[in-house]
């Protein structure tokens, strides 16, 4: 697709990498699994806002089973295109989470410092399971060891926008993940 936003900091969108049929494609794939992952114990998922929005929106309508949902905002500190690891929440679980099957929703795990984060933070609130799914998996960035159990992709070491993910608050809305080239 064309982009006719004007170039925020210098930066343009490249090429596609994952376009939007593969998407839909490998989130009705993860819904599938997750549907007889979780049969008989409806999962509570937890989509973490701003980048996992979209993907949750589509993941939700996937997975053939009753469930429920809610949202955590969270930011690390830090440069546009690099995390610090130092992660704080801005909106919290409206729930909780004692003795349900918790299912985080991700967009990316790079360095694995704010799913570690997350994941402490959530256990502490007594889950009966907890499990991660991400939509995109950087593995050559990680610096810390952290289990995701449903990835939809792995990714190169590349900075991509759309489908949720940003660039300082922009490109969500692209339909396809897309390389970012960086000023
Ligand atoms: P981590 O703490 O380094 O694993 O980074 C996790 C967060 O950094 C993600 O939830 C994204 O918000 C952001 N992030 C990491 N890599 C990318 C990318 O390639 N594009 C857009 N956002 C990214
Ligand atoms: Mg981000």
């Amino acid at each position: 697709m064309t982009v006719n936003w004007f170039s925020h900091m210098g930066e343009s969108v490249g090429p596609v990498l994952i376009d939007e049929a593969s998407i839909q494609k490998r989130v009705g794939e993860l819904g599938a699994r997750i549907t007889e992952d979780y049969r008989g114990r409806p999962p509570h998922l937890i989509g973490v806002l701003r980048g996992a929005s979209v993907f949750h929106a589509d993941l939700i309508r996937a997975i053939d089973l009753g469930l429920s949902f809610d949202f955590i905002a969270v930011a690390s500190y830090g440069p546009a295109t690099a995390s610090s690891g130092e992660v704080r929440i801005l909106k919290d679980l409206d729930e909780s989470l004692e003795g349900r099957d918790v299912l985080l929703v991700e967009d990316i795990v790079d360095t694995g410092l704010t799913l570690h984060y997350l994941r402490q933070n959530l256990l502490s609130r007594e889950p009966k399971t907890l499990r991660v799914v991400a939509l995109l998996n950087k593995p050559s960035r990680r610096k810390i060891e952290v289990p995701v159990d449903y990835v939809g992709f792995e990714i190169p070491d590349r900075f991509v926008v759309g489908y949720g993910l940003d660039y300082d608050q922009r490109y969500r809305n692209l339909p396809d993940i897309c390389v970012l080239n960086l000023p």
